[in-house]
């Protein structure tokens, strides 16, 4: 199985943006970290990063095709954009929600989610290891269908 590994904004800045929040992983060792483990379970993936909602929507719009599953952290979008959401449903893939800190031991905003309403589950909380726990979510995923 092919599984895209969205990343919405701010998410490039990784290992420099409140580390006592994210961490002091990089994006760049996050995505040899997802790399490792998707050969580990037989999966190839795509990783990628956007700033931008448009084009994070137009990945999700081209991943109907060219994908078989999305992993996604939609970052602060994850908390207002309908538009990702009507993405992720038009896709008519499995999704996996992930977020690198316990979103809901934070401030209140970021207690909902847009995603979690078409994610097949989600995780958050466990720093990196969540990119790595959906993608073996994943492999089940793909093998039920
Ligand atoms: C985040 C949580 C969001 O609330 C925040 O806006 C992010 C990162 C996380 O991975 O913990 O950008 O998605």
């Amino acid at each position: 199985g092919s599984v895209l590994v969205l990343n919405g904004p701010n998410l490039n800045m990784l290992g420099v943006r409140e580390p006592h929040i994210y961490g002091s992983m990089t994006l760049d060792d996050l995505e040899s970290a997802c790399h490792e483990r998707a050969e580990q379970l037989g999966l190839s993936v795509d990783f990628r990063q956007s700033n931008h909602e448009g084009e994070l929507v137009s990945w999700i719009q081209q991943a109907r095709t060219e994908h078989d599953g999305i992993v996604i952290n939609a970052g602060a979008y994850s908390h207002t954009s309908v538009a990702i959401m009507d993405a992720l449903i038009l896709a008519e893939l499995p999704v996996v929600e992930v977020h690198l800190s316990n979103i809901y031991k934070r401030e209140a905003f970021r207690h909902h989610s847009y995603i979690s309403a078409v994610a097949k589950g989600m995780i958050c909380g466990f720093g990196p290891t969540g990119y790595l726990l959906a993608l073996e979510a994943m492999t089940q995923l793909l093998d039920r269908d």
